[in-house]
């Protein structure tokens, strides 16, 4: 790989790796305290997949020599906090904190994927990117299904606070 994108794909991995690594603290959170089964089936479907995409940046991380972010404790026990917290609001809640994260994360892949098509480089990982995004957009729409489907009422802020949260995560997991 060229000199010169180096810095620019440690700062991919580092915060790819501690969002996934979060997303699916998240879920764990989630998965701990739910008690509808139809729920909790779903959120473990979820975990592995988080869980997969995860791998990929750990073993990425590892070939590339990347350092990972020092926010990993905040990924650890904020991410599962969350996901604690939005299991005893109730499912509507897990389902807006779902919509919420998932939201930033298509966009933030979305970045990445113009990013690695523009200059034409790390195409095996542009592919597996592209997957990611697709998973990551199918849990934000089956939350949104969900949450319609049980006619819950929109909770506007509350997933203008999440959505805020994760970009700020995201944002510093990049650098540090
Ligand atoms: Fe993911
Ligand atoms: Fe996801």
């Amino acid at each position: 790989m060229q000199k010169k994108f180096k810095k620019k794909i440690d700062e991919i991995i580092r915060v790819n790796h501690a969002g996934e690594y979060g997303a699916q603290r998240i879920y764990s959170g989630q998965l701990k305290f739910s008690r509808k089964n139809s729920l909790k089936a779903k959120l473990k479907k979820i975990i592995e997949e988080e869980y997969e995409h995860y791998e990929y940046f750990n073993d990425a991380m590892i070939k590339k020599r990347t350092r990972p972010t020092l926010m990993s404790p905040i990924w650890h026990h904020g991410g599962y906090l969350l996901g604690v917290i939005t299991s005893f609001m109730g499912e509507k809640y897990v389902n807006a904190c779902t919509e919420a994260v998932e939201e930033v994360i298509v966009e933030h892949y979305e970045d990445q994927i113009k990013f690695l098509e523009k200059e034409g480089i790390e195409r095996s990982m542009l592919k597996k990117i592209k997957k990611f995004q697709a998973d990551e957009d199918t849990h934000k729409k089956s939350a949104i299904t969900s949450n319609n489907e049980n006619n819950e009422t929109n909770p506007r802020l509350f997933k203008a606070l999440t959505k805020n949260l994760t970009k700020i995560a995201i944002e510093i997991s990049k650098k540090i």
